[in-house]
């Protein structure tokens, strides 16, 4: 007879990334190596975690959009045994372009609840400076000869544009207003000392400059005003309304999170930050795929058996600023609802494609914490050529003294 089978839970123990900086010459990160990142981030998770034993994690998913250079030759391998890691642990590497380290995440969870995994490393890299948007990629002409995707698609702002021209009431100043709020979340949140603990210290070196060590993130624009947006130029179309201040900046950064059974984190001591709750993703006309997180978040809600009044805290990734508000119109929420990226977002932020689905749940996982009040939280996000991706989490600390 076979085995019997329980699933398990699965819980989100802990996650950090890298300072995020801003693609390009100038850049923290301009001679550092993509995986040097990633290596930096697995090796601060097994530091701050010594109750577990490196021999005890069974696989390392790690998400990178572009897969060769010093994001190649199966990362999630590659990073594990530069990192230190005891041979015997596995990795690899996988890609869903934004939604990579929240592919990864569902991923070895969906092998921690089938009992294949008792301990994970999940997360995602990308240097959008070495690795610019799409580089190397050779689409099928079938999507242009065959009509299936409108060739302007395939560049995001394009896109983002689209979505102001289908819904006209989404317009520039509400996505100005929308840009701006986003950087002064981010301001106001790590000048609480929010952002700094889950940032790892990363040494970087310059021919030029010499050593230097990246200790906070370089995207964002802290003095942003909505005035101070309103007369940028529109980069992907004459005339457009899309502008650097309401799109995710080109970043270089590198994000990472433990995953466990309940069970076997209580064996070990580790922390529960989150419990899974579930998951979707869902796909939409890639002309419009800043739209992917309305399905995707309905169809999680529906499998969950919830509904969006049962959700205290969203974590959206703004890779522009339209998107979100498509999102938060969909739903009936005000641009500005409480709820939403209480740290503000990526267009602050940085949006390092593959990696910022970790960076949603390492915030995601700290508002918890402050938030006994809360019981169920998303991180979701919009992904290229028309898809979306959304996780449920529950609150371990719901409860705990007031309640909701
Ligand atoms: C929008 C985009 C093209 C801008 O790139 P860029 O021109 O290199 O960006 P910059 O930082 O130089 O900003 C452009 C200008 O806007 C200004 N600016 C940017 N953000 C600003 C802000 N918040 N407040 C005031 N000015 C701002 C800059 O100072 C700069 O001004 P300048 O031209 O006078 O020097 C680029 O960030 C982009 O492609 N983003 C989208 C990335 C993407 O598609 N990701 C995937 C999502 S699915």
């Amino acid at each position: 007879m076979a085995p019997t089978r329980t699933l398990q839970d699965v819980v989100f123990v802990d996650g950090v990334r890298t300072p995020f900086g801003r693609a390009g010459d100038k850049g923290h990160y301009a001679q550092t190596r993509a995986d040097d990142l990633m290596v930096k981030v697995i090796r601060e998770l097994m530091r701050r975690h010594p109750e577990l034993p490196p021999d005890r994690v069974d696989e390392v998913g790690i998400a990178a959009a572009t897969q060769t250079g010093d994001q190649g030759l199966t990362i999630g391998r590659t990073a594990a045994i530069l990192a230190g890691l005891p041979r015997s642990v596995p990795g690899f590497a996988i890609d869903r372009m934004c939604a990579g380290a929240m592919t990864a995440v569902t991923t070895v969870a969906s092998g921690i609840a089938v009992g294949a995994y008792d301990v994970a490393i999940a997360g995602g890299v990308e240097h959008m400076g070495h690795h610019p948007m799409g580089a190397g990629a050779d689409p099928n002409p079938r999507f242009v000869a065959d009509r299936l995707v409108d060739p302007e698609a395939l560049d995001m702002g394009n896109t983002a544009e689209n979505l102001h021209d289908k819904y006209p009431q989404l317009t520039k100043d509400r996505a100005d207003a929308y840009g701006a709020a986003s950087q002064h979340k981010y301001a106001a949140a790590l000048a609480a000392g929010k952002i700094s603990p889950d940032l790892v210290p990363v040494a970087t070196r310059s021919a030029e400059q010499g050593w230097g060590l990246a200790v906070a993130d370089e995207p964002p624009r802290p003095d942003t005003s909505v005035r101070g947006l309103a007369n940028l130029k529109t980069p992907f179309r004459p005339h457009g309304r899309v502008t650097a201040g309401t799109s995710s900046p080109l970043t270089d950064g590198a994000t990472g999170c433990l995953l466990a059974t309940a069970e076997v984190a209580e064996e070990l001591g580790l922390p529960i930050k989150m419990r899974m709750v579930g998951f979707a993703f869902a796909g939409v006309d890639p002309e419009i795929m800043g739209t992917g997180p309305i399905p995707a978040t309905e169809k999680a809600l529906t499998k969950a058996g919830l509904t969006m009044d049962d959700i205290g805290l969203i974590e959206i990734n703004e890779a522009f600023a339209v998107q979100v508000l498509a999102f938060t119109s969909h739903f009936g929420l005000a641009d500005d609802d409480p709820r939403l990226n209480q740290y503000g977002g990526a267009i602050a932020v940085g949006h390092p494609l593959a990696s910022s689905g970790v960076r949603l749940m390492t915030q995601l996982a700290r508002q918890f914490a402050e938030r006994p009040d809360v019981r169920y939280g998303i991180t979701t996000m919009c992904v290229g050529l028309g898809m979306g991706g959304t996780v449920i989490w529950e609150n371990p600390h719901f409860g705990d003294g007031a309640a909701r």
